[in-house]
């Protein structure tokens, strides 16, 4: 291999290959130019259904389509060269059946270029996540709290804070490990049971609200920057780039009106030499 040979991509086996090893770091993407920033440092970028309430405003994620997945995730992969691109599979798109599940995950890979797909549920899941990882399709799973089930849940709360609620729950991490997705999000649980559910299964845990007893960690990356107008209780702001935008946007308007912007040096000059 030459000095000059570019490393290959993440896939999902070699994700699945770091348990153990070294935590796996993640976050989310939706477009082009903050693929390109975070691709260097990521292990996994997942282009996550989040898109819905984060870039379109919705208020939860269910009106998220096909057609948004699609071009949001092939935004993020003609962004990265590094890292594994996953795509959220959207609301609707999977749940029904097996057959169905197959059929979006397949056009989601094919019309993205994506290394795999993510879908929320575990134990009733677990025939479709055995059925697309069998036909080539690499799966990541997303159990405790699944914002795509925020109706039958009840809301957004943390699950199994208390042990008696914990069985279904690392029942659900078995089963998508017993069906072969390579990792698994685990949103909004408590540190005990992410340790339990972690020490239980094969596949690589993504913790999110889940403590750093996770095999990995991910955020939303507008929560980490500061961009998104709340911030949820477990997320840490690297940057409060909100702020410096408005700043930015006040300046401009403040130099429209003055007419110090454009300056001299934002002009184009008259090709003739003259003024
Ligand atoms: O949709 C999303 O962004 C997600 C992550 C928060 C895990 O599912």
């Amino acid at each position: 291999m030459s000095a000059h040979t570019k490393a290959k991509r993440m896939t999902a086996p070699k994700i699945r290959a770091l348990k153990g090893e070294r935590p796996v770091v993640c976050l989310t993407a939706y477009t082009t130019p903050i693929a390109q920033i975070l691709d260097p440092h990521m292990d996994l970028i997942l282009v996550g259904d989040s898109v819905g309430m984060v870039l379109h405003g919705m208020k939860n994620t269910l009106g998220v389509t096909m057609e948004m997945m699609i071009m949001h995730g092939a935004s993020v992969v003609r962004g990265s060269k590094h890292a594994c691109v996953i795509v959220d599979m959207p609301f609707a798109s999977y749940q029904e059946s097996p057959e169905l599940a197959y059929r979006n995950a397949a056009r989601l890979m094919q019309e993205t270029g994506c290394a795999g797909i993510k879908l929320e549920g575990g134990v009733e899941m677990a025939e479709t996540i055995r059925f697309l990882t069998e036909r080539g399709i690499p799966v990541m799973g997303h159990i405790g709290l699944t914002p795509q089930s925020f109706n039958s849940l009840g809301g957004y709360s943390a699950r199994g804070r208390k042990q008696e609620q914990w069985a279904p729950i690392i029942a659900d991490g078995i089963a998508v490990d017993g069906a072969g997705a390579f990792s698994t999000v685990v949103e909004g649980v408590a540190q005990p049971l992410a340790e339990e559910i972690t020490g239980k299964v094969g596949t690589v845990t993504i913790g999110i609200g889940a403590s750093p007893a996770c095999d990995g960690q991910i955020l939303v990356t507008e929560d980490l920057l500061g961009l998104y107008e709340s911030v949820p209780p477990f997320a840490k702001q690297y940057a409060h780039i909100r702020t410096d935008v408005e700043e930015a946007a006040k300046c401009y308007a403040a130099e429209v009106h003055a007419r110090t912007f454009p300056g001299p040096e934002h002009c184009y000059k008259m090709s003739d030499g003259e003024k």
